[in-house]
C-alpha cells in the first residue's frame, strides 16, 4: 500500500517563464573568455561519470600529463584547480605563504595588484616594484628590489592581460635562486599561445586558467609547483588557511592515492583534456607560431589603418594587443557597437588604462586568419562613424 504524504506548500513563482536558453552568436576577440573549441565543448557536453569512476582517474593522469607538456615542466604537483585562475592564483599564494614572509611583486599592471592584495590577506609582508602600465621589468630593476626586500618569493605577471605586455624572463629565475627566493609566475594568459618554459626559466609556482590560450570555458585553473616550492610547503609551520586550494590535501586525490577531496567538475575535466589533446596534435610550439604570425598580422593591420599600439614591438603579447583609442572617439560606444550589431567583442581598457585602450585578444582557437581579418574590416569601415 502506498501513502501519499501531503507535500508541504511552495511559493509560486512570481517572474514571467522563463524561456530555454539561447545563447547569441558571439565572436570573442576580448581579453577572455576566448570562444572555445566545438571539440571541447562537445567533450563537455557528455554525461558525467563519478569523479573515482576508474575511466575518470584515467582521464586525470592524462590532463596531468598534457599540462606537463603545454608547461614544459616535470613538476609531479601539476593539476587544474576547479576554480577559475582566480582560484589557482590564490592556491600559490595560500600554500606558499606564511604570516610575515617578505614577497614581492611586480605591479606593472591590473593582475599585479591583485597578487599584492591577495599575498596582504595572507599575512605576508608584501613589496611591490612598480613600472608604467605598458612597460616591464629589467633584470636589473628585479635584481635591485631583491637585494633591498630579501623576499622568500617574487611575484610577476608573464603576460599582462590589462596592458598587452609580455615579460622578458630570462635569467629572472636564475637570479631568484641566487637571492634564494621561489619565483611565481602568473601564466594566465600565455599558456598555450607564448613561448612558455616553467623548467627551464627556473619557475618555482605557477597558475593559468582554461579560458584563453587553451580554448576551454572559463572553470578551470590549471596549477603546477616544484619540489623547491613543495620544500617550502612541507615546511609550514601551521596549516595551508584555505581547505578547498590546499596542494597538499589537493594531491591525494590527484596523486596515486585518489582519495576523495571534493566532487571535481568532471565534465570541465573533459574538456581540459581535449582542449590540451588539440595542443598536443597540433605541436606547441606550431600553436606558438600561429599566435605570433596572426597577432603581427593585427599588428600590421591596425598600424596601416593609422592606429596606435599601446606597447613597442620587442615588448608585445601575441595573445593580448592593446589599441589606443584615438582622441575624440567613445571608445565604449564603439566596443557597444561592434557587440551589438556584429556580435563581436573586444575589450576596453582596466584600471590606469581605463577609457584609453581597446583590448583586443586572438587567444587559442580564436587566433586565426579569419577573424584578424574580421576584426580590421571592423576597424576599417566601423570607426569613422564615431570620429566628430
Ligand atoms: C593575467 C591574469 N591573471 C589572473 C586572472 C584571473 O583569472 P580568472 O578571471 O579566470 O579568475 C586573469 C583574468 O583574466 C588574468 O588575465
Amino acid at each position: 500500500m502506498t501513502t501519499t504524504q501531503a507535500l508541504p506548500p511552495v511559493q509560486q513563482f512570481q517572474g514571467e517563464p522563463v524561456p530555454p536558453i539561447s545563447v547569441p552568436e558571439r565572436l570573442l576577440l576580448g581579453p577572455g573568455p576566448s570562444n572555445s573549441h566545438p571539440s571541447v565543448l562537445q567533450a563537455i557536453s557528455l554525461q558525467p561519470v563519478g569523479h573515482l569512476d576508474p575511466f575518470y582517474v584515467d582521464l586525470m593522469g592524462e590532463v596531468q600529463s598534457l599540462l606537463r607538456y603545454v608547461w614544459q615542466t616535470s613538476n609531479r604537483l601539476t593539476l587544474p584547480m576547479s576554480g577559475t585562475g582566480s582560484a589557482a592564483m590564490e592556491a600559490t599564494i595560500a600554500n606558499i605563504v606564511e604570516p610575515g614572509d617578505s614577497f614581492l611583486v611586480g605591479v606593472n599592471g591590473y593582475f599585479g595588484n591583485r597578487l599584492v592584495d591577495m599575498a596582504s590577506r595572507y599575512k605576508a609582508d608584501v613589496h611591490t616594484i612598480k613600472a608604467s602600465w605598458g612597460e616591464a621589468f629589467t633584470l636589473q630593476e628585479i635584481e635591485s628590489a631583491l637585494i633591498k626586500h630579501k623576499p622568500k618569493i617574487l611575484a610577476l605577471v608573464h603576460a599582462e592581460t590589462s596592458t598587452g605586455v609580455c615579460q622578458p624572463m630570462d635569467e629572472i629565475g636564475s637570479l631568484c635562486r641566487k637571492h634564494d627566493c621561489l619565483l611565481l609566475l602568473d601564466t594566465v594568459t600565455s599558456l598555450g599561445g607564448v613561448p612558455l618554459l616553467i623548467d627551464e626559466w627556473k619557475v618555482d609556482l605557477a597558475y593559468s586558467c582554461s579560458q584563453k590560450g587553451l580554448s576551454c570555458p572559463p572553470g578551470l585553473g590549471p596549477f603546477t609547483m616544484n619540489k623547491r616550492a613543495e620544500d617550502k610547503l612541507n615546511k609550514r609551520i601551521g596549516k595551508v588557511p584555505n581547505w578547498y586550494l590546499d596542494v597538499s590535501l589537493l594531491n591525494q586525490y590527484w596523486g596515486s592515492d585518489r582519495i576523495y577531496h571534493h566532487t571535481a567538475p568532471v565534465n570541465m575535466n573533459f574538456g581540459m583534456r581535449e582542449a590540451l589533446r588539440l595542443i598536443a596534435e597540433e605541436g606547441l610550439s606550431n600553436s606558438w607560431q600561429r599566435h605570433r604570425n596572426n597577432a603581427e598580422l593585427l599588428w600590421k593591420g591596425l598600424e596601416n589603418l593609422g592606429l596606435e599600439l599601446h606597447v613597442k614591438s620587442e615588448l608585445r603579447l601575441p595573445t593580448l594587443t592593446t589599441v589606443k583609442i584615438p582622441e575624440g572617439i567613445d571608445g565604449k560606444a564603439f566596443s557597444l557597437h561592434l557587440l551589438n550589431n556584429y556580435g563581436v567583442e573586444i575589450g576596453g581598457g582596466l584600471g590606469d588604462l581605463a577609457g584609453k585602450v581597446w583590448r583586443i585578444g586572438l587567444m587559442g582557437y580564436n587566433s586565426n586568419k579569419e577573424n584578424v581579418n574580421k576584426v580590421l574590416d571592423l576597424f576599417d569601415s566601423e570607426l569613422k562613424k564615431f570620429k566628430n
